[in-house]
């Protein structure tokens, strides 16, 4: 079988004029790890089959947790707060998936036994320091070799309370830090860079857990109370904001297009996008805004345009627009101008180095392009701009989002694109291939 995407077509006319997306992997990782704590039968309809997820259902299956797979519904059995069955000699594998790894360690911050938790090639080069310092605090004891995995971690019957300042804006720190002190006896004192707040929203809006968020002007300090038990609950999963963003880029910068993405999540601590590209003169609408158990829910309405601008973005917008970067940079070659953004670190650090494959990505397909700063990215922009190159993208870490973005340059600015490695949009998209050949999108 061939290892990569041919892409040698823009899309033609749309042949649907709206579509849906899947289920959120933010949302969808929590809700298979919180609802294993619970004591008694969670589901959740719409829960998101990508690998990532798949991985982490696998991961609770080795600590006594059973799943039922029905239709449309997925049922988790929680075994309660304290109720994980923690083996001797046991190896938890998190693939690909950075947010069940560091989310997965606090699950095992009351276990009795080592435990080994590994990865694939890509998340064994990701930094675990950022949670091993903050659960070592907590009582769990870790050997890894640099913070990164494999980790071994055996964790303590008492957890305590902890004091913790997160800096870096990573969401899964700080879910981390906030589920270990569930199993305390006391309150966990937190003040963090704020980031997508989707556990503290779970936390209150369905586990019932009182807890307190204090906005102040750089920071966040949320108090957690230790539980004793938590209940079960049932969660309606609403679609990817992240992975809709491939589509509104997709008809942003084809021609004369209308798309609409019914049910996607719009919880503002994930919408940086929407607000980049409008800021980037995109003609963007929300419709049918609803609430839902705390989240934001509602449909996204896009129109093609010629006259994009460039910007030169704050660095306020980084956090919320975090896994959306390389489509942003996208847009920018298509604007009138140079483009600037900044403060792009955490970028290096995810699947793969995303900010060095934007300036990559960009340079092959012959935009100029330079990296600032050390952890900026500048962007020179034209308004007409289509490519009429051959590119081969050898994503040899497998990083889903790299394959499609690179399809979504092929599909709107032209080229002829070999992209490896054809499969890895599974990680958090399955149907995103079966979506644009129903678009009319001409893949092989
Ligand atoms: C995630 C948080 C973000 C994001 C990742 C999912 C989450 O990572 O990039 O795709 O579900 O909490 P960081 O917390 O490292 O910023």
């Amino acid at each position: 079988m061939k290892k990569y995407i041919i892409i040698k077509k823009k899309i033609g006319n749309f042949k649907k004029k709206f579509i849906e997306v899947e289920g959120d992997k933010s949302l969808s990782i929590r809700f298979v790890l919180l609802s294993s704590l619970t004591k008694g039968k969670c589901y959740a309809i719409n829960l998101l089959k990508s690998e990532d997820v798949l991985n982490a259902i696998n991961c609770v299956n080795k600590l006594g947790i059973k799943t039922i797979f029905k239709k449309k519904k997925t049922e988790i059995l929680g075994r309660g707060l304290f109720g994980l069955k923690f083996k001797k000699n046991l190896t938890l594998d998190t693939g690909n998936s950075g947010t069940t790894a560091r989310l997965l360690c606090s699950l095992l911050i009351d276990s009795n036994y080592q435990i080994r938790i590994t990865g694939d090639r890509s998340l064994k080069r990701r930094d675990m320091k950022r949670i091993i310092d903050p659960l070592k605090k907590f009582g769990a004891l870790f050997k890894s070799k640099n913070g990164k995995l494999p980790l071994i971690m055996k964790g303590t019957k008492f957890p305590r309370p902890i004091k913790f300042t997160e800096n870096l804006g990573s969401a899964q720190c700080k879910s981390a830090v906030m589920i270990a002190a569930l199993k305390t006896k006391g309150v966990t004192k937190l003040k963090c860079v704020p980031s997508r707040n989707h556990t503290e929203l779970m936390f209150k809006n369905i586990l019932k857990i009182p807890i307190k968020v204090i906005r102040k002007k750089k920071y966040e300090i949320i108090n957690i109370n230790g539980q004793k038990e938590l209940k079960p609950f049932n969660y309606k999963i609403p679609g990817d904001i992240s992975s809709a963003s491939f589509f509104i880029v997709l008809t942003l910068l084809s021609k004369n297009k209308i798309l609409k993405i019914k049910n996607v999540n719009l919880n503002s601590t994930r919408t940086g996008v929407i607000k980049v590209l409008k800021m980037m003169g995109g003609k963007i609408k929300i419709l049918n805004l609803r609430n839902y158990k705390g989240e934001k829910i509602g449909d996204i309405m896009i129109k093609s345009t010629k006259k994009l601008k460039s910007i030169n973005l704050s660095s306020r917008y980084n956090s919320s627009a975090i896994d959306e970067f390389l489509l942003i940079f996208l847009v920018a070659c298509r604007c009138k101008g140079v483009s600037v953004f900044n403060n792009l670190a955490e970028l290096n650090k995810k699947e793969s180095k995303r900010l060095d494959w934007g300036i990559k990505i960009l340079s092959l397909m012959g935009v100029r392009v330079k990296k600032i700063k050390n952890s900026g990215i500048k962007i020179w922009g034209k308004e007409n701009f289509d490519l009429n190159k051959k590119i081969t993208i050898k994503n040899y870490l497998k990083d889903h989002r790299i394959l499609m973005v690179c399809v979504i340059a092929g599909l709107t600015l032209g080229g002829n694109w070999k992209i490896y490695d054809q499969n890895c949009f599974k990680t958090s998209f399955p149907s995103f291939k079966e979506i644009l050949k129903k678009l009319g999108a001409k893949i092989k």
